[in-house]
């Protein structure tokens, strides 16, 4: 892989920048994250689980996530669906992905949280759906 030391070092520059607020109405939408079970993507199920959206885990431990699927759906009333799928292993993240697109539901945000870093902006786009892959 060919990485310029910049985009590795990005974040040093990002971190120190005003943060940003966003006016998303999420409420009753469905987001899908990768890795909630810790760190910023437990954070971000939390803090759109407060907004009323609901939530797809795709994470790779069960135990964590039906515990984090139980607590979203207890603590802030939502919809939320768990899969498994071991990011090393693209057999389970191929199973948990025909599973999902088997729903037929439509997924409004992706945040692909789980084994990513990013310093640039990139747009993912499905048919007539784009969707914003996060810069962390
Ligand atoms: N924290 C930072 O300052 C920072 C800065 C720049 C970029 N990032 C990026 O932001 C993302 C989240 O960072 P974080 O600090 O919140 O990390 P973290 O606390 O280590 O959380 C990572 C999440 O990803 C899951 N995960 C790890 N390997 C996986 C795999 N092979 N298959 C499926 N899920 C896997 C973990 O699952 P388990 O709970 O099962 O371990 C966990 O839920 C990472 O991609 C990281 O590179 C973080």
């Amino acid at each position: 892989m060919n990485l310029k030391a910049s985009d590795w070092l990005g974040f040093l520059y990002t971190s120190r920048l005003k943060q940003k607020s966003c006016n998303l109405q999420a409420d009753g939408k469905w987001v899908l994250i990768t890795g909630a079970t810790s760190g910023i993507g437990y954070i971000t199920s939390l803090k759109y689980a407060s907004m009323g959206t609901n939530i797809i885990l795709l994470v790779r431990n069960p135990i964590t996530g039906s515990k984090l699927k139980e607590k979203l759906e207890r603590d802030y009333s939502i919809l939320c669906k768990l899969y498994i799928a071991d990011f090393e292993d693209l057999e389970s993240v191929k199973k948990s992905a025909e599973l999902i697109v088997e729903q037929n539901r439509v997924i409004d945000i992706l945040i692909n949280n789980a084994g990513a870093y990013r310093t640039k902006k990139d747009y993912l786009v499905m048919g007539s759906t784009q969707f914003l892959l996060l810069t962390i």
